[in-house]
This record gives structure tokens, sequence and C-alpha cells, in this order.
């Protein structure tokens, strides 16, 4: 899905709330022409029986970020409950009342030729309502990409550096012109590294398997909740080690994972069934936990929520739901 963007929406951008119309950046800005900027992928997603926005590890995100950030000496000058307080005003002043992706950006901003960059820095956050990224729930079909994953010293794939992804779209134009839903991208040892926007995981052999943060990926919060709720949960033993292509082939169930995409079951991989080519009971049952928990209907995941409309968020008092988190 394309989220189109509507001039009126409210953003935050460079400490204040405006409409997404004013929210320009000239065009010498240094992060436009150097790739120096880092954003993060947030969700919220809207419960029709609670009438409530939940906002999915959002503290998880911003730690991320302003880490992230830091790899390139870029400085958000606010802590990450303080950008989730942020996020919660933009929500209510959008009045969202249905799914929303959160774009938080920095990026160094000043406008000047020269690639060495100084310590101008600017940051905004714009939420989009936001549907399914893909549709995934017939399965995908993934396409190994001739397109290697950037490597660690070149540039850090486990930040969400601006021009990294170029590297991801690249892989995702030449997937989807040649037919596939989404890239699988492997890494310069020829291992398999991740998608284009997601975290791979496989079923081989009662083993729930992801490649380890070390084979040139994003660390995803995604990735990272469905290995909590696949142990949990399931009681599947989960992995963390190298994946050769071939095991694509051969493996009982593949699926992607993240923010935008949540949990994407592969059905096909490069013009190959994987197993029967049906969605199979692991990617189903997580895909289905993973929903569950980000509505807020299972309540020993609440903590990983924070709802946008509850009156006493905005307080930092009264009582909250069975271990939901509060920012204030
Ligand atoms: C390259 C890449 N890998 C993985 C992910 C998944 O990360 P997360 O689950 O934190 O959204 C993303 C999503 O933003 C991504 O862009």
């Amino acid at each position: 899905m394309k989220a189109e963007a509507d001039p009126n929406l409210i953003v935050y951008f460079r400490g204040q709330y405006m409409p997404l119309g004013e929210a320009q950046v000239g065009i010498l800005t240094h992060a436009l022409h150097y790739g120096t900027g880092v954003f993060e992928g947030i969700r919220a997603h809207w419960d029709e029986a609670a009438q409530e926005l939940y906002l999915m590890r959002p503290l998880e995100h911003y730690q991320r970020w302003k880490q992230n950030c830091g790899i390139l000496h870029i400085d958000v000058p606010a802590s990450p409950k303080q950008l989730c307080a942020i996020t919660v005003e933009l929500m209510r002043r959008n009045a969202f009342h249905t799914n929303v992706y959160i774009r938080p950006i920095a990026y160094k901003c000043a406008e000047r030729v020269g690639v060495s960059p100084d310590d101008q820095d600017a940051f905004g956050l714009i939420g989009l309502p936001f549907g399914e990224y893909l549709h995934s729930e017939n399965g995908l079909h993934a396409g190994v990409s001739s397109w290697r994953r950037i490597e660690d010293n070149a540039i850090p794939a486990r930040a969400k550096i601006c021009g990294a992804y170029v590297n991801s779209a690249l892989a995702s134009d030449d997937a989807k012109r040649s037919g596939f839903d989404e890239a699988i991208l492997l890494n310069e040892s020829g291992h398999v590294a991740e998608g284009a926007t997601c975290n791979i995981f496989m079923v081989r052999k009662g083993h729930l398997i992801t490649p380890p943060v070390t084979e040139n990926l994003l660390e995803g919060i995604t990735r990272d909740s469905v290995m909590e709720l696949a142990r949990r949960e399931l009681g599947i033993p989960v992995v963390e080690r190298a994946i050769d292509r071939s095991e694509l082939y051969i493996c009982d169930e593949l699926f992607l994972t993240g923010t935008a995409v949540g949990v994407a079951p592969v059905t096909r991989v490069d013009h190959r069934p994987v197993k029967d080519a049906a969605i199979g009971a692991v990617s189903r049952q997580l895909r289905q936990l993973y929903f569950d928990a980000t509505r807020g209907h299972l309540s020993q995941y609440r903590r990983w929520l924070l709802p946008i409309y509850r009156p006493e968020q905005e307080q930092g008092k009264g009582p909250v739901q069975q271990g939901e988190m509060r920012i204030a």
C-alpha cells in the first residue's frame, strides 16, 4: 500500500505541530543529497471493539532511533518518553480512528554543498493512515535478489539510515519488475540477511530459525516480538543462525516480519513452493498472535502497547489496564 499524503494532516516538525503542507525542506538540504538521515517506522493499531488506538512498542522504537542517530552523530533533543508523548499528541490532533504508520525522521539539515556533515540537525514525526503494506493473506512469492545486502562496515544495515535504503529500493524494484512480492537479500557471505523491508524466519525440523543480528540486518522489533511469542506461546525453540539460500527451498515454512508487513507468510520462493505452497501452522499461529497482541487482546502483551485515547495517559495517573505501558 502507498500512503497518500493529505496536506492538511498535522505533523510534528522542528518543535511544532503544523500542517504537512507547511513542513518543507530546502533543495540544498544535506540529507537530500547525501542520505544523511535516520528514520523509524512505528505502527498504531486501531481496535474497533475497544475504540482505542495502540502504539506498538514505541519506547523501543524511539530508543533504537536515538541509538542509530548516534551512529551518524545526529542529535534528537528529546528523550524516548518525550517522543512517545509527542506521538500521542500527534495521533490525538489528527483524531485517527484507524491503523496508522508513524514515520519519525532525523537528518542533517544544513543547506549547503559538501559531504562532510556538521552538527545542524532537525527532526520530524509524520503519522499516516495506513492499511496493509503487503497483501499476504494468501501467502507471498519472494525472490532472492541479485543485489547484496550492504555490509556493516560500508553502511550499517542495523540502522534505518536514509541512504542505506537505496539498497532496499534497488532490490525491491527488481523484485516487483520480476513479478515477486518482496525481495530477499543475501549478504556478501552468501547467507540470507533479510527482506528489503523486513526480517525473515524459516521453520525447519520443528525449529524457528532466523539469521543473527550480525548478518547485516535491521534488529527488528517485530522480529523480537515474534521470537518471544514463538517461545512463550507456541513453545517452539528459536534459533539464531546463518541461513543458506538453498535452505529457503527445502524449509517447512517461511515468513517475513516487520512493522509495515506484520507477520507475512511466504508460500513460494524463486518460483519454488515452500513445502506444499500453503500457509503453515506456525506462520498462521504467529500471525494471529501478533495481530491479537498489537490490538490489546492479549493481556500478557499489553506492556508492549501505549493507548492513545485513554485519558489517564495524559495525567500520568489513574488506573492503567493490566500491564499496559504508560509514559507520564
Ligand atoms: C530492512 C528492514 N529490515 C527489517 C525491518 C523490520 O523491522 P521492525 O520490525 O523493527 O519494523 C524493516 C522495517 O522497517 C526494514 O526496513
